[in-house]
């Protein structure tokens, strides 16, 4: 399958720092990528990247196989790429309904909000992602807990039909129960062809819904296996100590 975003040798330095070296992703449509590493490791970077906000110092980014030759946050938005961050994206003193439209607010005469179509809007898409919880469209967001915010943020995305989503530690903070939730909600974006990449510091949290796990170390990728070649233990062991990596590919080549 062709896959929806490619990252073919991409390198971002930061004067002297070098943040990602050399670094080669594919990313299907409806896959789950666990990005894991340490603090550091060039996650958020590598994010950044792929919705536009830096441009790579060298390498090249496809969509859909065609190479992007201009890449900004505004053509990433057009593409239906959508990251989302902790702890921002929403307005706590807003309704759960105005939050919905965020920044896409239907308009009646030009400058009316046209509010029928707002209540509509979040008729719908409430209906379809199952947010847990009592509130109402015309709660204020500030009133919702953790998990309900970050519902309503990938929820969100679905309405809007969105083809890749960056969530960074989305669930992280969340009670065990709202992170299953969370998590549930993720999964469902599959069914619906949406793909993910999701970051996180903790390869427990996003294990069980991952496709792939992907570890980037000191702005290099070390790791990018299907999840169920290794046990979250052996991927915890491996960003602890990435030399052991080494280790295993001198044992295989001992074999050969
Ligand atoms: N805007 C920036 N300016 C300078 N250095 C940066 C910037 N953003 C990130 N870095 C550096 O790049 C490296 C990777 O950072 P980052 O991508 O934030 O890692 P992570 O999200 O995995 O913790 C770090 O050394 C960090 O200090
Ligand atoms: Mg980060």
């Amino acid at each position: 399958m062709e896959s929806l975003i490619k990252l073919e040798n991409v390198s971002k330095n930061f004067g002297m720092v070098q943040a990602l070296q050399n670094i080669d992703l594919k990313i299907s449509q409806g896959e789950i990528v666990g990005l894991v590493g340490d603090n550091g490791a060039g996650k958020s970077t590598l994010i950044k990247i792929i919705a536009g906000i830096f441009p790579p110092s060298s390498g090249n980014i496809y969509f859909a196989g065609k190479k992007l030759t201009s890449y900004n946050p505004h053509i990433s938005r057009e593409l239906g790429i959508q990251a989302v961050h902790q702890g921002v994206g929403l307005v706590d003193t807003m309704s759960v309904e105005r939050n919905m439209v965020l920044g896409e607010e239907p308009v009646r005469a030009k400058v009316f909000l046209n509010m029928r179509k707002i209540k509509s809007i979040t008729k719908e898409m409430l209906e379809e992602i199952d947010i847990k919880g009592n509130f109402k469209p015309w709660t204020l967001v500030g009133e919702l807990s953790g998990g309900q915010k970050q519902a309503i943020k990938i929820g969100r995305s679905i309405y809007y039909k969105e083809r890749l989503l960056l969530l960074d530690e989305p669930v992280t903070g969340l009670s065990v129960r709202e992170t299953y939730n969370v998590l549930e909600l993720i999964k469902s974006l599959k069914e619906k062809k949406v793909a993910v990449i999701f970051i996180t510091h903790d390869v427990h949290q996003v294990y069980p819904i991952a496709d792939r796990i992907v570890i980037l170390e000191r702005g290099r990728k070390i790791l990018d296996i299907p999840k169920c070649d290794k046990e979250p233990e052996e991927i915890v062991n491996i960003i602890r100590n990435p030399g052991i990596l080494e280790c295993k590919s001198s044992e295989n080549d001992n074999q050969r």
